[in-house]
């Protein structure tokens, strides 16, 4: 994230000394950077070593079995149908996956009791229903629905749900470092006047609370496509005082001002987020194009580079029939994807959509996971089949 933050106390040197209250210790001092120092970096000050470790053991080993047909089809989950239950961090359903991201499902009925921080990848974590908090070595974030929380690699944190809220989440995990898109700020970093959103929409830590206790404090860390069960002699939020770049943030889907224009407008003015091998982008409520003549549905398109995932965030999205809140689509790289029929027809003269929907765009194909078959509907692919009559259940009205 390109803009820097502090909590808490810091010396006002790095590297210096930064002595506790007894005049005699000083406080430990922890780089957590990124791209061999030269990437977004925090310094954190902790009252005890973060190397002290007392037992490791691996946990389970994360296996992806991917559904034994892999035939090239559009598909269709109905995710809200996947029961909540479990642990945010030990029961997350595979969805899809390649060697840039991983999606996964997670509808968790409980507060885990041990911290979590995934050493491989960086999380991007859509909250499709829920709030609470999530608490980190950098302070407290509260979250709600329609908030992305980006915790990137590294980071131990922790999901306190308000579990008097169903709490369902959308999780993408990235092998690369999740930004905002880069032609969205200046060469110095500040979002610029014609980005989406900017700096007063990013959500960041907004309170520290240092614990000093000594004990064992499992922490779940992912690594190699494992999880592994590391015992520190001390409570992991243990930071009086961190500045940087590199920390959890969050950004909500109401903050995503949509861009409109004359005429349709392609998914780029969507997108919000990018890193190596995909890109996300948030289908917004919206005015639709004001030409008078305008088709405000998406022509049909074969983007020859991208699968692209939807997920919907709520039961309407104007181009689509069928779909409902939870759903996610898979249009994949081989076949052509656009309006089902009379969607394209249909939308003449509309004047607005109060479509939510999140869209995915991966540049190596997907394989869908065997855990999501259970939800699938089948039909999806013959949701475009006209009969002849191309028009489908919506008439072009007269001009
Ligand atoms: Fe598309």
């Amino acid at each position: 994230m390109p803009i820097y933050h502090t909590l808490g106390s810091i010396p006002r040197k790095r590297h210096t000394v930064f002595r506790k209250p007894d005049g005699e210790n000083i406080y430990y001092e922890h780089l957590m950077g990124t791209y061999g120092f030269s990437g977004p970096a925090s310094l954190l000050y902790r009252d005890g070593l973060p190397t002290e470790i007392k037992a490791q053991r691996e946990l389970m080993t994360l296996t992806w079995r991917p559904d034994p047909d892999q035939t090239l089809r559009m598909r269709h989950f109905r995710l809200n149908n996947v029961p909540n239950g479990g642990s945010m961090t030990l029961n997350r359903m595979p969805v899809a996956f390649n060697s840039d991201v991983a999606i996964t499902l997670a509808a968790p009925d409980r507060n885990d009791d041990f911290f979590y921080r995934n050493g491989q990848g960086d999380e991007i974590v859509y909250v499709s229903e829920g709030e609470g908090v999530l608490e980190s070595e950098y302070g407290t974030l509260p979250y709600r629905t329609g908030d992305y929380v980006i915790i990137h690699r590294g980071i131990t944190h922790r999901w306190k749900m308000n579990l008097d809220h169903k709490q369902r989440f959308l999780i993408t995990e990235s092998r690369d470092y999740v930004k905002t898109p880069e032609r969205y700020r200046t060469q110095w970093g500040q979002f610029m006047e014609h980005s989406p959103f900017c700096e007063r929409d990013i959500k960041r830590p907004s309170e520290l609370i240092t614990h000093t206790e000594r004990g064992d404090f499992p922490v779940v860390i992912k690594k190699n496509n494992a999880l592994h069960e590391v015992i520190f002699a001390h409570h992991p939020f243990d930071v009086v005082g961190w500045d940087g770049h590199y920390y959890p943030w969050a950004l909500n889907i109401e903050d995503f001002e949509p861009i409109t224009g004359s005429l349709h407008q392609p998914p780029p003015v969507h997108q919000h987020l990018e890193a190596g091998g995909f890109v996300m982008c948030s289908f917004v409520q919206r005015e639709f194009d004001y030409h008078p003549e305008a088709i405000p549905a998406p022509y049909n398109h074969m983007n020859v580079m991208s699968d692209e995932i939807l997920y919907y965030a709520n039961d309407e999205f104007m181009s689509r029939k069928g779909i409902e809140y939870g759903s996610m689509t898979l249009h994949p790289i081989g076949l052509t994807h656009g309006p089902q029929p009379g969607k394209y027809e249909g939308s003449v003269g509309a004047e607005r959509t109060e479509e939510l929907a999140v869209m995915i765009d991966t540049f190596a194909p997907l394989t869908v996971s065997e855990s999501v078959l259970s939800v699938e509907d089948e039909s999806y692919q013959k949701s475009w089949l006209t009969d002849g009559d191309p028009s489908g259940e919506v008439k072009v009205p007269k001009q």
